[in-house]
């Protein structure tokens, strides 16, 4: 395989170049930095600085590298953000990923894997135990919107171009490479289990808990924390089926189990011997109360199952920040 990464200097972008590197394949990655770390990218693939709004620069680097699948992460990713300044999730991530899709479109690519997000789904319809990707989408803030929008672009473009396309909905993404060199890192950080460890290592005075009034058997969210290397061979799986020209569309990628805030806590404890200060406020707003995963279809059509449970998820990423504690 040789994959053109764009985002590939983020979290997740960043473990999938690892992993392909690793197997074997060729990696460019192409990344503005404006959220990225440039130290992320694995010495092995190739960096180039830019943006993919840049249709020139798209398709030279698509035409010398010789590239046959393109995995699009670069986006923005806050929710919070995306309610204060929905513009900016038009334009960076609507307008931004039509540019590359048009560049891509004028090349010789036809393999396509969109970064997508169970913020599509928005507040699912209570009491459905795991969501398929069937289940009512209904975005809350720009952000799922914008997702949503281009994996209908994709479809249209599918039908009518012949560009072979998977969207993968991430549920909750978590961990690190299991040999502790790369992690999470968003600047500035809003996720748990990265707040979380910081309250573990002192980093910071303490873990918020937004709301334990939620209809949930111990009154904090539920979610579907899901590895970032399993998240990692998804993509591959998914690259190989639509190269081997089977159907793409959407597939959830989650465990199929959910954690509660508070479980997450103790499993933090747990792991890191640590006991975690909290302290409780109110209901984050936008958060749903609980957002599982039905992944049955990525596992019939793509072969792909999530190895690595909770427990897995926070001992790397505790390793890789703090490399000599395990
Ligand atoms: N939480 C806390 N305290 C914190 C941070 C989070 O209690 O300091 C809680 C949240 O309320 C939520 C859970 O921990 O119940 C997980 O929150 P995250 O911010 O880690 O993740 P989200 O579920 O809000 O967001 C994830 C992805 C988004 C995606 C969203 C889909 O990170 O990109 O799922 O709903 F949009």
């Amino acid at each position: 395989m040789r994959a053109l990464v764009t985002g590939g200097a983020g979290y997740i972008g960043s473990h999938l170049v690892r992993h392909l590197v690793d197997e074997g394949a060729h990696a460019v990655v192409l990344d503005d930095l404006s959220t990225g770390f440039a130290d992320a990218v694995d010495r092995r693939a190739r960096f180039v600085e830019g943006d993919i709004r840049d249709p020139a620069l798209v398709r030279s680097v698509i035409e010398a590298e010789r590239v046959d699948a393109v995995f699009h992460f670069a986006a923005r990713i806050r929710v919070d953000e995306s309610v204060k300044d929905p513009a900016k999730y038009y334009r960076d991530n609507v307008a931004a990923s039509l540019a590359l899709f048009d560049a891509i479109l004028s090349g010789p690519a036809r393999v396509v894997v969109l970064s997508s997000t169970a913020a599509v789904y928005g507040d699912p319809d209570p009491g459905v135990a795991a969501l398929g990707e069937d289940h009512p989408k209904r975005p809350l803030n720009a952000y799922g919107e914008s997702k949503l929008v281009l994996e209908g672009a994709l479809a249209r473009y599918g039908q009518a171009y012949g560009l072979r396309w998977a969207a993968l909905r991430y549920f909750n993404a978590a961990g690190a490479h299991e040999d502790g060199s790369l992690r999470e890192r968003h600047e500035p950080e809003t996720h748990l289990v990265p707040i979380a460890l910081e309250a573990a290592a002192g980093e910071r005075t303490a873990l918020t808990v937004f709301g334990r009034d939620y209809p949930t058997s111990d009154g904090t969210c539920v979610r579907d924390y899901v590895h970032v290397m399993d998240l990692a061979t998804a993509h591959v799986a998914a690259a190989r089926h639509l190269a081997a020209g089977r159907p793409g569309g959407a597939f959830n990628l989650g465990t199929g189990r959910g954690s509660s805030v508070a479980e997450v806590i103790a499993c933090v404890e747990r792991v890191t011997g640590r006991a975690l200060p909290v302290v409780d406020a109110a209901r984050r707003p936008g958060d749903a109360s609980v957002l599982v995963a039905s992944a049955e279809r990525a596992e019939r059509e793509l072969g792909w199952r999530p190895t690595r449970d909770l427990d897995a998820i926070v001992r790397d990423a505790w390793r890789a920040r703090r490399p000599r504690a395990l």
